[in-house]
Parts: C-alpha cells; sequence; structure tokens
C-alpha cells in the first residue's frame, strides 16, 4: 500500500516508528507492507520518492527539524506539494496526520476531497475535516467505493470508532458521554497531585499529548471538536460548534481541586454527545462515579444503546504511540477491505 502522510509531527513520527519497528511482523502476520512515497510538511518540507522513502532516513531528518537532510536520491523530489503528489497516481492511501483547524478544516479538508476525487482511501488523525465535513467526506467516500477512516480522532487508538460501527452495529446508540480529551485529564490529575497548572501543561505538551495550540485542549475546543465527529459518526448529524455548549478547565484553580478532593469528588472534563446536540464542560464527579477514576492521559467513554445498554470503553487518549497505532488499525482496515 503507497501511503502519502501529510504532516510529520507527533502522530506521523509516532506512526512511522511503528513502520519501521514493526514492519516484518507487520507483512508476516497481516500481509501488509505500507511504502511511504510521500511526505508533505508546513515546517519540515516536502519529500517525494516513488520507489518509497526510508522511515528511519525520514525519522532522522525530522530530528533536525529539516527534510533537507534526508539523503539524495537521483528520483528523490523535495518541492512538491500534496496535490502534486496526489496527481502523481501512485499513492492508494493518504494519511493526514497535519495539526487539527477546527475552524475551517483547511488545508486538510482541500486535500481529503482531492484526495477521493482521484481515488485515494483516507485515514485521518486531524479532527478538523472530520468534526466539519464528515458527511460530505463520507458520501463522496461512499459514492467511489473508498474508505474513509478516522479512528485516531477520538481516543487515539482505543477503538471507539469500529466498537460503534462494527462491534455494536445492531444497536441504536442514544447518546455518548465521557472524558474525550487526555491533556486536559492529565492535567486535572497533576493538580490533583500538587503540581501547578503551568507544569501539568508544560508536561503533557513535552509527552505530545497537547494540540499544536494547547488552547484548544483547556478551553474546551479539542473536545468539542471530538462531540462533533462522535454526532456525525454515531448520528448521521451535522453539528457546529455554536450548537454546543462549551467550555474548558481555565477557569478552575487549584482551590477548586482541593475543595473537590475534601469533599471526596474530582473535577473532570466531561464531553457529551446525543442526536440532538452536545456539550464540553468540567463537572465534579463523586468518586463513586467510574468516570471519576479515569486518571492522566486516559479517556472513557460510555455509550448509551437499545440493546446493550450502557458500553463503556476506556483505553489511551492521546500520545504518539497510542494514535499511531489508530492509523495503523486504519490502514490494516483498507487492506482488509481491499483483498
Ligand atoms: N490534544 C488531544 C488530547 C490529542 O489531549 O486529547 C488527542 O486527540
Amino acid at each position: 500500500m503507497k501511503l502519502i502522510l501529510v504532516g510529520f509531527g507527533v502522530v506521523g513520527q509516532g506512526f512511522a516508528e511503528i513502520l519501521q519497528s514493526k514492519a516484518s511482523w507487520l507483512s508476516r502476520e497481516r500481509g501488509f507492507v505500507p511504502t511511504i512515497v510521500g511526505v508533505v510538511t508546513a515546517t519540515k518540507g516536502s519529500l517525494f520518492l516513488p520507489d518509497g522513502l526510508d522511515s528511519s532516513a525520514l525519522l532522522a531528518a525530522a530530528e533536525t527539524g529539516s527534510f533537507d537532510a534526508y539523503p539524495r536520491h537521483a528520483d528523490l523530489r523535495r518541492d512538491m506539494s500534496v496535490s502534486d503528489i496526489i496527481g502523481a497516481g501512485i499513492a492508494d492511501a493518504l494519511v493526514e496526520v497535519s495539526p487539527t483547524n477546527l475552524d475551517t478544516a483547511q488545508p486538510a479538508l482541500a486535500n481529503c476531497l482531492q484526495a477521493l476525487d482521484a481515488g485515494l482511501h483516507l485515514a485521518l488523525a486531524n479532527k478538523g475535516p472530520v468534526a466539519l465535513d464528515l458527511l460530505r467526506l463520507r458520501a463522496k467516500a461512499n459514492a467511489k467505493g473508498l474508505q474513509l477512516r478516522y479512528e485516531a480522532t477520538v481516543m487515539a487508538g482505543t477503538p471507539i470508532m469500529q466498537m460503534a460501527e462494527e462491534a455494536l452495529a445492531g444497536c441504536q446508540i442514544q447518546a455518548a458521554r465521557g472524558i474525550l480529551n487526555g491533556t486536559t485529564n492529565y492535567i486535572l490529575t497533576q493538580m490533583e497531585n500538587g503540581m501547578s497548572y503551568a507544569d501539568a501543561l508544560a508536561q503533557a505538551q513535552a509527552l505530545g499529548y497537547a494540540e499544536t495550540d494547547p488552547a484548544g485542549d483547556v478551553e474546551g475546543w479539542d473536545a468539542a471538536g471530538k462531540v462533533l465527529i462522535l454526532a456525525g459518526a454515531l448520528f448521521g448529524r451535522r453539528l457546529n460548534m455554536s450548537d454546543l455548549d462549551v467550555s474548558g478547565i481555565t477557569g478552575l484553580a487549584s482551590d477548586d481541586i482541593a475543595d473537590a478532593k475534601a469533599a471526596g469528588e474530582r473535577y473532570k472534563l466531561i464531553a457529551e454527545a446525543t442526536p440532538d446536540g452536545g456539550s464540553v464542560a468540567a463537572t465534579r464527579l463523586p468518586l463513586s462515579n467510574p468516570l471519576a477514576s479515569v486518571s492522566g492521559a486516559t479517556n472513557a467513554i460510555t455509550l448509551d444503546t437499545d440493546l446493550m445498554g450502557a458500553v463503556t470503553l476506556i483505553g489511551a487518549g492521546a500520545g504518539k504511540r497510542e494514535t499511531g497505532s489508530a492509523i495503523l488499525a486504519d490502514l490494516l482496515a483498507i487492506n482488509r477491505a481491499a483483498r
């Protein structure tokens, strides 16, 4: 499977590291032999090599901050845009791992639409296009017989999308509620342990949990984007940010967290999606509530269903390997469907 990567930050590098370390296992056990033919980034440059780029050399060049350090090769091009590489007509799938833009979803949305028009399958970790235009992307993918997968956009590699769309395919889902932002859950956990807000946020950034602009995490917009994605994925509804009530954790002081702790309670940033709307808000939960014990960058979601009642999934919500794992799972699903 020939891949174009758009973006090569935490998630793209995590994915490349997984390919590097699991290449022979993936080939032997999964019959999956991926080749990265193009990588385009906003800050490191662009590379295109029809025979395939070397993951180790890509990672080494990324360490320097620029693909200028990628070794010379007679067929290597360093000047191509995403559009040019799609137009070259050799790739099978586009992997969108560039930074999320929840205002316009661009430039990723245009790239995704062009990729589908050109017959490429899509795997996204970038939340923007899925949050703002999932239904259009899905209609186009369906019309073309292409796979549109976005497991990484909610709860990293914890398989909420596969669970809802495949394992629970016979259930009607009435609501989804949980902890959907790893950064804020990590900050709240560390603050309860006595760390300052600023130090906890700096740690979350160093661990690769936070968005490129962490305001999106702490003000609730990242979780709100995930509510929009769930509304589209679970309910087939196109909601806008203005349909949601959104607040984050920036209004919480250390004293609030200590007061809650003294009362046997804990603040969590709770996101909810229903067919009619959604919300994101810091909420004080009794310790007896199972969501209260979900700590660090871990996420949790409860789906209310007609046949199964409440089904809860808990797992990693952010991180380099954890999000790379979701991209890999999506590509394996594309590979299975193409057989
Ligand atoms: N910044 C996001 C989070 C990354 O902290 O949850 C995963 O979507």
